[in-house]
């Protein structure tokens, strides 16, 4: 039997935590958790109380969306994809601590969306894509947006100016934009929003939980962006 610890907030009230009790089985993660515990009829926390359902996300339960990031055992990770064989007989869940929380480890992340659209970051026409530089477009692609990398950033703030890691995808508009003057607005949108920002403390670099190497994309970035214009 393990505890899981979660922090449980809803508008209007003031958050707590509430353990659960719960039996795993050998290939059990904290989704599977989550789900199980959410279909126990009468669920009950460890002291026998009463506890309505714990509100969390996902979608594609397999790493391909991002939907069900939160913070477990102090790190952020996606729920699907943490094995509760490697987190020890006490687990505790919290949500993502940048950005509003909706409702206990549910957060409203639109502030990613909206910040690449600033970036306009949406193709408008086929793109072309150089061949030797498919790698690259298709590694940048794969960013689910889940926020992992932004809850451990010391400079990223939703609302700010800087846009943190969440601007990998510039790398995929940078490759594949033709038009001379829409490259040059992407690339003045990116010094503005991420390249003056980062304070370069690379704490971004090993949290990636599909493991793209952040770091190789954000130095592809730069050079597009800003270095090859400078
Ligand atoms: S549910 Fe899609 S990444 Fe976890």
């Amino acid at each position: 039997m393990i505890k899981i610890k979660v922090l449980r907030s809803a508008p209007g009230v003031t958050p707590f935590f509430q353990t659960f009790d719960y039996e795993p089985e050998p290939e059990d993660t904290v989704a599977t958790a989550l789900t199980r515990l959410n279909a126990t009829e009468d669920l009950t926390d460890e002291t026998g109380a009463p506890a309505t359902p714990i509100a969390w996300e996902c979608s594609c339960l397999q790493k391909k969306c991002g939907a069900c990031a939160m913070i477990i055992n102090g790190r952020p990770r996606l729920a699907c994809d943490a094995r509760l064989s490697e987190l020890g007989k006490r687990i505790t869940l919290k949500p993502l601590g940048k950005f509003p929380v909706v409702k206990d480890l549910i957060v409203d992340r639109e502030i990613l969306r909206a910040n690449l659209k600033t970036l306009n970051l949406w193709l408008s026409k086929d793109a072309q894509l150089p061949e030797k530089k498919t790698d690259l477009a298709y590694t940048a692609g794969r960013c689910l947006q889940c926020g992992c990398c932004l809850e451990v950033c010391p400079n990223f703030y939703p609302g700010g100016t800087f846009f943190g890691t969440s601007v990998v995808p510039v790398t995929t508009r940078v490759l594949t934009e033709t038009d001379k003057e829409s490259r040059s607005a992407i690339a003045k949108a990116y010094d503005k929003h991420y390249y003056e920002g980062c304070g370069k403390s690379l704490a971004c670099v090993n949290v990636c939980p599909i493991g793209r190497d952040v770091q190789k994309l954000l130095v592809n970035s730069n050079a597009m962006a800003i270095w090859k214009r400078k």
